[in-house]
């Protein structure tokens, strides 16, 4: 029997026709003499009617479990009155079997795949080609498919040219640990997977490649987090003699497109831009989720003489008080505010006061060291109504706004503030250059090196601290989908800024000397973006971690529970390498 149709394929056209579909059986169950399979396949489900007078296939069905792999010829038709199903397309057909043939059978299951039920993510990781057949993931990696297939149409429409860059190249650090791999031709040396193919990029503007956009995996030895891989996949995108907004541009209409025809959701053009200092200020946050309201606000100029010590202090040490309203909160317990006072210690605060707004004012126990004025001016500032609960905290900027910011994203789960119906797009944009690296004692660019900053001629050691990149990272629902930014496209800029960066001469021309030299021959000026390709389809899909649309991820360790890498190696291959392992740290 050959396969003429998907399962999930059929429907009310199909009616009266001889068809033969292949799957794997979804359930299978015996009411009054009749056999119903429901048959899977990627497409979806198709019941199968086995009457009892079809006595050979009959027998057969009798002996199927879940999972066995058939094939079955059959006659499309409508399901009984009363018996249609309108969770499935294919609810209103079946398909009466009249040959079934068993082409597997399957082991007894670790867990079910059916009935959906919850299960450990190292045993759905272990089994993950069990895991890949629910209908959730099937309909995960059918969607990721079109959307890379739409993006690249946008590109392609767009004269840009897709190029691939290498995988083995040379270790050029840029912010997280590279993946190494050992030569074995050049024993001692080393190739590193690349973090992104940021030099190589731009090399290829310098080779007069003008628009190059690639679908590639990227590699970076660092911690996991929900959305975070060891190896992920990036959409990257680099352009010649172009402006931040002639990227800002075509990467809105890109994603206008794709929302369209993926989700046939119309997206607003164009994204809002919100600077990096005001997203701090607001949103704690350089990834602001805009789905809800609530925002940070300062009272350090209103504060600075208040009475509560905490609050004055902190302000007269140079730090700042800010806070948050959380609308109907005064309902809260205690308990609940203990909650959030340990959840933004985790961030380095100490403590944080509150303060219930009542019909007749506010409560709690600071309010005695407040002025009525002060208190006017909070309740103004945040507009706060009786049952809202403010939250203050004081302390170094840094920790204040990251401690909220934090604070803000889980009281708008807990709370449901966040509309999940949306899609919110914008740009952080005006971008610090550096950030200051206590634990090295120097000045670390923010996004990479090669970042040009606003005014490139200008900028010198003394300054470099209020110094703005022309960078731009492009933020979806809270999540940081995409960064990018105009390169220095000139040596001795770049050189400049290597050496502001504390980069000396010469270990910039040992880790970057090709890029300083492919400056010289008439660099023309450039910029880009990455897209975290990985990161967008599963926001687009509503998953919580990007897990749920890579096939085969990652777990903590950064280990594969499916083939159990990493492993180790044999002494030969060791040796081929003029590798010898050190003794296990432990
Ligand atoms: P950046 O490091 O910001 O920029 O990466 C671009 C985007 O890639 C995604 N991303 C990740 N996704 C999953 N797992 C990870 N470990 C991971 N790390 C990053 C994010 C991020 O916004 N070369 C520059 C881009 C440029 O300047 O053109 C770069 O790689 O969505």
């Amino acid at each position: 029997m050959k396969r003429s149709d998907y399962c999930g394929c059929i429907g009310e056209a199909d009616i009266g026709k001889v068809i033969v579909v292949c799957g794997w059986v979804h359930s299978c169950r015996n009411h009054g003499g009749v056999i119903f399979i429901d048959l899977r396949d990627r497409e979806g489900i198709l019941q199968i009617v086995i009457q009892p007078e079809r006595k050979d296939i009959f027998k057969i069905a009798e002996s199927l479990r879940n999972e066995c792999v058939v094939a079955i010829e059959g006659i499309v038709q409508n399901r009984p009155k009363g018996t249609l199903n309108f969770n499935v397309s294919t609810g209103a057909v079946e398909l009466v079997a009249t040959n079934l043939e068993i082409l597997n059978i399957s082991s007894c299951l670790p867990f079910n795949i059916s009935n959906y039920v919850e299960v450990c993510e190292e045993l759905r990781l272990k089994y993950r080609y069990l895991d890949l057949r629910r209908t959730r993931l099937q309909k995960n990696f059918v969607t990721r498919h079109k959307i890379a297939q739409e993006i690249r149409k946008f590109f392609n429409e767009n004269d840009f040219l897709e190029i691939e860059t290498p995988f083995l190249t040379k270790s050029t650090p840029e912010g997280a640990r590279d993946f190494l791999v050992p030569s074995r031709l050049n024993h001692g040396n080393f190739f590193a997977l690349p973090q992104s193919p940021q030099i190589f990029k731009q090399i290829l503007m310098i080779s007069g490649f003008d628009k190059y956009y690639q679908f590639v995996r990227c590699f970076r030895d660092e911690d996991l987090r929900a959305d975070r891989q060891p190896e992920f996949t990036q959409i990257d995108i680099e352009m010649s003699f172009i402006t931040e907004e002639d990227i800002i541009t075509i990467v809105e209409k890109m994603f206008m497109e794709v929302f369209k025809v993926i989700l046939n959701v119309n997206i607003k053009l164009p994204f809002e831009k919100i600077s990096y200092a005001d997203a701090m200020l607001n949103y704690g946050s350089d990834k602001p989720d805009t789905r809800f309201e609530i925002k940070i606000k300062d009272f350090s100029e209103e504060l600075k003489n208040n009475k509560f010590s905490i609050f004055s202090s902190a302000i007269n040490n140079g730090g700042v008080v800010r806070g948050l309203c959380i609308p109907k909160g005064a309902a809260c317990s205690r308990s609940e505010i203990d909650e959030f006072i340990k959840f933004v210690n985790e961030y380095g605060a100490n403590g944080l006061s509150w303060m219930k707004v009542t019909d007749t004012g506010v409560e709690s126990n600071i309010v005695k060291y407040f002025k009525l004025a002060e208190l006017n001016e909070i309740i103004l500032k945040f507009n706060a109504k009786s049952g809202d609960l403010i939250i203050l905290l004081a302390g170094e900027e840094k920790i204040v706004a990251q401690g909220l910011g934090a604070l803000r994203i889980k009281i708008g789960k807990k709370y449901n503030f966040i509309d999940k119906s949306k899609f919110n797009f914008l740009w952080v944009v005006d971008f610090p250059l550096v950030k200051w690296s206590k634990e090295e004692n120097k000045w670390q660019s923010l996004h990479h090196p090669f970042t040009a900053p606003e005014n490139e001629d200008f900028v010198t050691k003394e300054n470099i601290g209020s110094a703005k990149a022309k960078a731009y990272d492009i933020i979806l629902n809270g999540v940081e989908i995409g960064g990018g930014s105009i390169r220095i496209h000139k040596s001795n800029i770049q050189k400049k800024i290597f050496d502001i960066l504390n980069i000396s001469n010469e270990s910039a021309v040992e880790k970057f000397g090709f890029l300083l030299d492919a400056l010289t021959y008439g660099a023309p000026p450039h910029g880009g973006l990455a897209l975290g390709f990985d990161r967008l389809c599963a926001l687009i899909l509503k998953e919580d971690s990007i897990r749920e649309v890579i096939a085969f991820p990652k777990v903590q360790k950064a280990t594969d529970p499916l083939s159990n890498a990493p492993t180790p190696v044999t002494d030969k291959q060791l040796k081929e390498l003029g590798i010898c392992v050190a003794a296990k740290v432990v």
